[in-house]
């Protein structure tokens, strides 16, 4: 599935030039630009590429100046420091050309420039860096500019906005692309700690035969952010917590959660089987969403004074199959909440007699839980009960902690968006979502989108609104 970069030897890098579209961007600042120049330190790029960045002409730069960015946004989000020769090296690589979907700036001949400079036979990626609304006419600009030949494009989440115009997306594409080159990213796919879902599950028969609906519960994918929107108010109103994270991130972490072992790690079995699992989901019951909205959201620049966009998301969905039938699985998002976590639980039923007396005040089983947390570099814990040293059989809450940093030595310790391009540059599809998979996801949350109940304000620094105990039930958050 993955090239780990240990095997970096055995999969050599062809040639590159990278067009990153929305190179002024927020993403390309934070996580884009640091990413490539991680990977050219770590001996990850390409022997020769090239690195376009464009935006529209209202925030274009020159070279020298797009130099002098990336330079920035290195040092204030990236692991390495810009210095030495491997700055120089990776400085000169880099070029800003204006692409306007309107007018004919010149962005061909750049491209042709910086592939007459490589010399020989240069593979194209592209980059679309850019909201959801501008994907389309860029799509055409390429498509026009011809600039589609030899080349892999990247498109960034949320993949559309509703159903309709992820299949038009995904139409556009395709007139433009073979869906062998088409790279739909989501980068919590390329943690290492989404990816160790599968090894945990596949790799061990310890906990694989305890993974379903005879054994588990519940399952609860929590991601609260303490971040705001951070000046992406524009953006979110356009998309908001459940476009931006749930109908994306948490429901693909879903599809690794619930998925049957595919028959290998090659992207068409392991996608085969995540989309089985969107197929299997039941259309999500607006009455089962809570949506929130924190206080002072309104005050954000770009942000209508009446709103009614949720900043946070809590939701109750089912997977319909034979696995699954009856395990609830909880999803919450939200900004401005009191911890920034990213945990995946599943929990247990209690055992089928009870030998022992439940401990007081504990009115439900919390026994044994399998807890994830998937923020970089990552852990794993196993929740269980134990005898409580003394002459009585009182049982006392114990766990089995695996971190993923004390354990194992990595080389490189790639971001999960540096690990994605890597991929994409070798053409492995594996970790990226598939054009069938999103439009189920879409289709299933259409009873949402129609008919969103309002939202629900929150304070900043809580854990959404209170009504979200209502969606858990019985089961209670597990967090905080
Ligand atoms: C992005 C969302 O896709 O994921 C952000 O647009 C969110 O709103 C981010 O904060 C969270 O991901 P991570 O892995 O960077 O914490």
């Amino acid at each position: 599935m993955t090239s780990t970069p240990e095997n970096v030897e055995h999969n050599r890098l062809d040639n590159h030039v990278i067009m990153l579209f929305g190179a002024t961007g927020d993403l390309a600042r934070r996580k884009i630009l640091p990413g490539l120049y991680h990977l050219a330190v770590e001996g990850l790029m390409p022997e020769k590429y090239r690195i376009i960045g464009s935006s529209p002409t209202a925030v274009a730069m020159s070279t020298e100046s797009f130099r002098t960015y990336v330079r920035d946004a290195v040092t204030a989000f990236g692991p390495h420091k810009p210095t030495g020769e491997a700055w120089k090296s990776f400085s000169q690589s880099l070029v800003f050309a204006v692409a306007d979907a309107d007018k004919d700036e010149g962005f061909a001949e750049v491209v042709a420039d910086a592939e007459a400079q490589i010399g020989g036979s240069v593979r194209r990626l592209i980059h679309l860096a850019v909201p959801p609304d501008a994907v389309l006419s860029l799509v055409q600009m390429i498509r026009n500019y011809g600039l589609n030949v030899n080349a892999r494009v990247i498109c960034e989440k949320p993949f559309g906005v509703d159903l309709a115009s992820a299949k038009a997306l995904n139409r556009a594409l395709l007139a433009c692309f073979d869906e062998n080159s088409i790279f739909r990213i989501d980068h919590f796919l390329g943690k290492e700690s989404i990816d160790n879902i599968l090894a945990f599950r596949f790799a061990n028969r310890l906990f694989e035969p305890l993974w379903n609906r005879d054994h588990v519960s519940f399952v609860q994918i929590d991601v609260p952010e303490k971040l705001s929107v951070e000046g992406r108010g524009a953006f979110y109103e356009k998309t908001g917590a459940f476009r931006d994270m749930v109908v994306t991130h948490l429901l693909q972490v879903l599809g690794y959660l619930a998925m049957e072992q595919p028959t290998s790690l090659n992207a068409k079995p392991l996608r085969d089987e995540v989309s089985k699992v969107f197929e299997a989901l039941k259309p999500i019951d607006p009455a089962l969403v809570v949506r929130g909205q924190y206080a002072g959201y309104r005050r954000e620049r770009g942000v209508a004074h009446d709103s009614q966009v949720e900043t946070f998301v809590a939701l109750r969905v089912a997977v319909e199959n034979t696995r699954w039938k009856g395990v609830p699985f909880y999803l919450r998002t939200g900004k401005c909440l009191e911890q920034s976590r990213q945990v995946i639980t599943i929990g247990f039923h209690e055992p089928v007699m009870r030998l022992f007396p439940r401990s007081e005040g504990s009115s439900s089983w919390r026994g044994n839980k399998i807890v994830v947390d998937f923020e970089d570099p990552g852990t794993i814990r196993i929740e269980f009960l134990a005898k409580t040293p003394g002459t009585t059989m009182q049982l006392g809450p114990a766990e089995m902690t695996f971190e993923y940093d004390e354990s194992f030595q990595s080389t490189h310790n790639l971001e999960a968006y540096e690990h994605l391009i890597y991929e994409a540059m070798l053409g492995n599809r594996a970790l990226f979502t598939r054009s069938d998979g999103i439009e189920r996801l879409w289709e299933i949350a259409a009873p949402l989108l129609e008919n969103p109940r309002p939202v629900e304000f929150y304070k900043k620094g809580s854990w959404g609104p209170s009504s979200i105990n209502e969606v858990v039930g019985h089961h209670g958050w597990c967090l905080p």
